[in-house]
């Protein structure tokens, strides 16, 4: 079969990566992919925008794709799937209706709301002087929150009454016009992501990601630097309690919206020191890094898995299989990011770090002539796996320092919680 992925990141890296790996599989297109996908066996990159859902509908109609899979929220939010579904092409991930729970916070808080979903208490405001005077009578810590896509940009997670009443009008300058105040939460923080039919749902091993640029989760929020699984945050009383507490009455009451959600819904969790897990946000796609680390142990043939999504047969999917072990992900960015950063530094060493058994997730890379080449602010991440934590750590850091490029940066303690907490 033939594999469409669309996205050009980490994540699309690791799809197209675990998909080539299938017997089942005979070619993987990427739209528009990276420097990584171009080269990887069995998989090219064609190079259309994310957004030409047209032209994509018409290279999947011809070429026979048996299943399309969309990594960003971008394309989702934006309708990629209703214009894909209208064609009967197979597609894998939520209608534009469904991506507003990542689309919209203020749509989430409400379904959240009505479906007694745990999360943090807020108030969705129109009116900038309104959500000031909230923030007011709320008292700090409190967080504001853009109500759009922002690209983990539209937070603020502030200690103080100013601060948050200057966050609202940063956001508003920029042009959001919907806001969320709500509760400053405590924990830690957990992603775990239910595969979904629209009526069932599994749930892939829980990892935790490392949002903060800097050592000891300190500076400016990025996409992630890092990540592990299996989570130990996340044992099985907590996963079952997240799935009763939070995914079964999330898809009941989408589907009593009329929303039959396909795809991942991806639960960012807070949970608090008695174990409470609480909805900090919900996404609709994979999470990057986190598939960096959650394919490696995946045995499953992810085409089968998600195919039966798309054909609303995973009630009687076998159970998914896993590779005993842990994984552990460090991303190496451009210097800079997440502020500006300089492209088309040489990239070195990905080929050692394959011998060494380690993998390379590359994301913003490019070929230039027969030459790997930086390209965005995440160039790669380095994910090596071992029958404990501290092997895996060693393993991956291992593998990294074989990969150099110009002002390459990566975070020296990923996964460190694990190490203090074991
Ligand atoms: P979000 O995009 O909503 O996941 O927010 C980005 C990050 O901000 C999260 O990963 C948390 O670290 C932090 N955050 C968001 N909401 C809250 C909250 N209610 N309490 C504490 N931290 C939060
Ligand atoms: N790892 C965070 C995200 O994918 O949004």
């Amino acid at each position: 079969m033939k594999v469409l992925v669309v996205g050009n990141g980490g994540r699309e890296y690791a799809l197209a990566w675990k998909f080539v790996q299938s017997p089942k599989v005979n070619r993987v297109i990427c739209i528009p992919g990276n420097g990584g996908t171009a080269t990887l066996e069995k998989c090219q990159n064609l190079p259309m925008r994310v957004d030409d859902f047209d032209g994509i509908a018409r290279f999947a109609g011809v070429q026979g794709i048996s299943l399309v899979v969309v990594g960003p929220e971008d394309p989702l939010a934006e309708g990629i799937v209703d214009y894909l579904q209208a064609q009967n092409i197979p597609v894998f991930g939520p209608t534009q209706a469904g991506a507003q729970i990542e689309s919209s916070k203020g749509w989430a808080k409400t379904l959240m709301e009505e479906a007694d979903v745990p999360t943090a208490k807020g108030k969705v405001f129109t009116d900038s002087d309104q959500a000031k005077s909230y923030i007011k009578q709320q008292l700090a810590p409190i967080v504001v929150k853009a109500d759009g896509l922002a690209a983990g940009k539209g937070v603020i997670v502030a200690k103080t009454v100013a601060e948050a009443q200057a966050g609202v009008d940063q956001l508003w300058e920029q042009g959001f016009s919907k806001l969320v105040v709500e509760e400053c939460l405590q924990g830690e923080e957990l992603s775990v992501f239910a595969l979904c039919d629209g009526e069932s749902f599994r749930l892939l091993l829980p990892a935790q990601d490392h949002k903060r640029v800097g050592e000891g989760d300190t500076g400016a929020n990025t996409g992630g630097m890092g990540t592990y699984a299996p989570a130990p945050l996340g044992t099985p009383e907590l996963l079952q309690r997240v799935e009763r507490e939070v995914i079964a009455p999330t898809l009941a009451a989408l589907q009593k919206r009329g929303i039959r959600y396909c795809g991942v819904l991806y639960a960012g969790l807070m949970v608090a020191a008695d174990g409470t897990p609480k909805v900090l946000e919900f996404n609709c796609r994979f999470g990057d890094p986190e598939t960096q680390v959650i394919l490696p142990l995946l045995e499953t043939p992810l085409e089968q898995l998600l195919l039966a999504c798309v054909q609303g047969k995973l009630e009687s999917f076998p159970a998914l299989a896993w590779q005993e072990g842990c994984a552990v992900c460090v991303v190496a960015a451009s210097e800079g990011y997440p502020g500006k950063y300089e492209k088309g530094k040489e990239i070195t060493g990905v080929a050692d770090v394959e011998e060494m058994g380690a993998m390379v997730f590359q994301a913003g890379t490019r070929k230039k002539g027969g030459q790997l080449v930086t390209d965005g602010g995440r160039v790669l991440g380095v994910t090596a796996t071992g029958p404990n934590f501290e092997s895996a750590i060693a393993n991956t850091y291992k593998a990294l320092n074989k990969i150099n490029f110009e002002g390459m940066y990566f975070r020296q303690d990923i996964a460190h919680r694990v190490r203090q907490n074991t």
